[in-house]
């Protein structure tokens, strides 16, 4: 008998502070038009000083697991998908294991950017198949506000903070359908932040840690990467596209969302939008939406969701879900 994966549960948190279109007007050069016509967003939410990455990433975490029904004790790998980690080692994984009072599973951080959550969820729906966990929980988190210069009107605008979760369970009858992961590392600057430990580390002395990107290349590339995406997972289920109940992507730009949605010819009710609210908040985006759909009851048991996302590396990848 072969054994699979299926949601079991899902959380989100995002922080208390809001920062709104009109409140960047008074930070930098920009305006509440230009934002919402060039991406959408009218508001996002801002980690407080004292909060980080792995905070957010503890309240996600406990809503999932109190909606999958299950205990901290009983999840056997905790993966964390996160640009901003709280510390460099130990994984901000380990960190939560710690919070949530539990020992002795693997737990792990995966790094793919924006497209983070889609390659976790990837490597626990394996470790599931394979019968190497059998409940596992997967989090995108991020305090992406730590790596904006908040002086740069092209950047600053457009991200945000907070996380989402959810929980894995092996079970008989197949929940995720599907998973599809692709990088390609040549365009690795076009969307980076340009210092790290072992390269440039003075500038993270000095507090010079930002997200740069060519907005236009990664918008381009976004629109095809994420339609094209599509019909390989729909193609890979052999299924078509007027089956798929809800999508839900990777959430950096309105018009990004509204491309995809066009090519992959899926009418815009059954997309499940928050990048108003929540601007680009990197890992947890995705996971973010998703709570959100289960939670003010779109998305419903049995439908078919496709989760997508798209970032740095670049990286992009897919899963197609029955809930
Ligand atoms: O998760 C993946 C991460 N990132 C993305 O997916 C982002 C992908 N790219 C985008 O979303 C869009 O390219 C942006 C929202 C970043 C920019 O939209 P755009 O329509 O491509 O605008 P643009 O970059 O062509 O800029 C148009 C103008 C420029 O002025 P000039 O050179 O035409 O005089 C910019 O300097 O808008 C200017 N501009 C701004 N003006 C007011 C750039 N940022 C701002 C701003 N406020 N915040």
């Amino acid at each position: 008998m072969n054994t699979y994966s299926r949601i079991a549960g899902t959380g989100s948190y995002l922080p208390e502070r809001v920062i709104t279109n009109a409140d960047l007007e008074e930070m930098v050069d920009t305006s509440d038009e230009w934002i919402r016509s060039r991406s959408g967003i009218r508001e996002r939410r801002i980690a407080a000083e004292d909060e980080f990455t792995c905070d957010l990433a503890e309240r996600a975490a406990l809503s999932a697991i109190e909606s999958a029904g299950t205990t901290p004790g009983d999840i056997d790998l905790i993966i964390v998908a996160t640009t901003t980690p709280d510390l460099v080692f130990p994984s901000t994984a380990c960190l939560l294991q710690e919070r949530l009072g539990v020992a002795g599973a693997p737990a792990f951080d995966v790094q793919a950017v924006c497209a983070g959550f889609l390659f976790a969820i990837d490597v626990a729906d394996k470790f599931i198949r394979t019968g190497s966990a059998t409940r596992a929980l997967v989090i995108g988190a991020e305090t992406f506000s730590r790596i904006v210069d908040w002086t740069d009107r092209r950047v600053c605008v457009l991200f945000g903070d907070g996380a989402g979760a959810v929980v894995l369970e092996a079970d008989e009858r197949p929940g995720i359908l599907s998973t599809h992961l692709h990088s390609d590392g040549r365009y690795n600057d076009l969307l980076c932040v340009p210092v790290g430990v072992s390269r440039n580390f003075d500038k993270i002395k000095v507090g010079e840690a930002f997200a740069t990107m060519d907005g236009g290349e990664v918008f381009r590339w976004a629109v095809t990467a994420m339609s094209d995406i599509i019909d390989e997972t729909l193609v890979a289920n052999s299924m078509d596209r007027t089956q798929i109940d809800w999508l839900v992507p990777h959430q950096a730009n309105i018009r990004i969302i509204n491309a995809v949605g066009k090519r992959a010819r899926i009418p815009g009710e059954k997309v499940i939008v928050t990048v108003d609210r929540h601007g680009n908040t990197s890992a947890a985006s995705v996971p973010l939406a998703l709570d959100e759909g289960v939670r003010d009851g779109r998305i419903r048991q049995g439908d078919h969701v496709l989760i997508e996302g798209f970032g740095g590396g670049f990286t992009w990848g897919s899963a197609l879900i029955r809930m």
